[in-house]
């Protein structure tokens, strides 16, 4: 399967899927990084892996519309199967549904719906709960709504404070985005309602 991958930050989610896809039985090759910003380590890691990168950036367009579609036909240049969102800090709409809606994943570190958008890891410590941990679901048009077909806990710690606590929910998160892009890619997917189900 031909991924192309969105980030915004320091790629760590993007490096174990370059890693996995470099066993051929993985079943998946990253075609493609594109990014909202320059100067990243998202894309840095992309480069010394020899994948091409593209940086769609909101303030080159008039508005969020045509960035949306910019970016939609950014991606599409690389025919993707799959599109991931791995620390992509911006929402996609309209015009990049209408293409990859149905074949695009985020990865966000809190258990939908607990906890969406920009800071799920401070929400959680914030909210006092002992678990938490990490979700890849099929993009919508709303914020982290999306069907979910991954989920992973991890417990919070008292000593916790956000960044250790995230790093603690990275770390379940590639593996959790590893394993469920491998099956994605050699067994398929289906959405039946509400339920995500992997496998054909
Ligand atoms: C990940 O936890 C992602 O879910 C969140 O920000 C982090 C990005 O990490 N949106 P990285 O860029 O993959 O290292």
């Amino acid at each position: 399967a031909r991924l192309v991958v969105l980030v915004s930050g320091s790629g760590t989610n993007l490096q174990a899927l370059l890693d996995a896809c470099a066993d051929p039985a993985y079943g998946a090759t990253v075609v493609a990084v594109g990014a909202d910003r320059e100067g990243i380590e998202g894309l840095a890691r992309a480069e010394r892996a020899g994948v091409p990168t593209f940086v769609t950036r909101v303030g080159d367009f008039g508005s969020r519309e045509e960035w949306d579609a910019a970016l939609a036909e950014q991606v599409a240049a690389y025919e993707p199967d799959l599109v991931v969102l791995a620390g992509f800090m911006k929402l996609v709409g309209g015009a990049f549904l209408a293409s990859f809606g149905g074949r695009t994943v985020n990865t966000h570190p809190a258990l939908s719906p607990s906890f969406p958008g920009m800071h799920g890891p401070r929400d959680a410590l914030e909210y006092g709960v002992k678990v938490t941990g990490c979700t890849l679901f099929v993009v919508d048009e709303g914020v982290d709504t999306g069907v979910i077909l991954a989920q992973s806990a991890v417990p919070v710690e008292d000593a916790d404070d956000v960044d250790a606590l995230h790093e603690r929910i990275k770390v379940a998160e590639r593996t959790m985005l590893v394993e469920t892009v491998g099956r994605m890619a050699r067994e398929g997917f289906r959405v039946e309602g509400r339920r995500g189900i992997l496998g054909a």
